[in-house]
């Protein structure tokens, strides 16, 4: 085992896996975003998509399917060359901390990114997805989020309810690889 937390076999799995969502990248990327803001929308603040103000919505936004490719290329490039390079994955992930320092992005947001990641890939990739893909993308997740801080306890009691999903998918581009 090395810094990335990952056995030679589950870096196996994620490589497969991603090379099979790698040809189509920004729709995907993208999808994966729509979806998270889609699950849960208060990570949408996070954001600012101001740049493309003539958008009707966040499906045909430039601004987010712009900065959804720079997501996606982050984690992939964790994948597609950290895996086989521990000190490569480690100076990728030092910058991608970096990019989220004065975010407000915890540990937490990470865990919970990976989540819908992980859901994303079992919608569009279905049966070629392996049995071992969630053990090995959590372990992954769980070392990117390793390196993120822990969030802040609450000093005030929380509000009673939030908004969170309504529990449907949205719609989502389809692919090639759509099942
Ligand atoms: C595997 C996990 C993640 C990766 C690889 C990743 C990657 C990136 C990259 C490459 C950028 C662009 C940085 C720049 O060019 O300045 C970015 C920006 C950002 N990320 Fe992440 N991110 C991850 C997780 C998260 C999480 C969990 C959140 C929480 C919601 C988050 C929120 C943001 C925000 C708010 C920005 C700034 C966007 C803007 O400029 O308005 N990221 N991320």
């Amino acid at each position: 085992m090395d810094s990335t937390g990952l056995s030679a076999s589950e870096k196996i799995t994620l490589f497969s896996a991603w090379g099979l969502i790698r040809k189509d990248l920004e729709v995907h990327g993208r999808n994966m975003l729509l979806l998270l803001f889609h699950k849960h929308p208060h990570y949408v603040s996070y954001f600012d998509f101001t740049d493309d103000p003539a958008a009707q919505s966040l499906v045909d936004n430039k601004s987010l399917f712009n900065q959804s490719i720079h997501v996606i290329k982050a984690f992939g490039s964790l994948i597609e060359y950290g895996l086989k390079d521990p000190d490569l994955f480690n100076e990728t992930l030092k910058k991608i901390t970096r990019n989220h320092q004065h975010r407000n992005v915890y540990s937490s947001d990470v865990l919970t990114i990976g989540e819908v990641l992980l859901d994303y890939l079992a919608q569009v990739l279905g049966r070629q997805v392996s049995d071992s893909l969630p053990d090995a993308f959590r372990k992954l997740f769980a070392t990117i989020a390793s390196r993120f801080p822990v969030p802040p306890s609450p000093t005030t009691t929380p509000p009673s309810s939030s908004v969170e999903s309504d529990g449907n998918d949205p719609e989502i581009e389809k692919t090639d690889d759509s099942q």
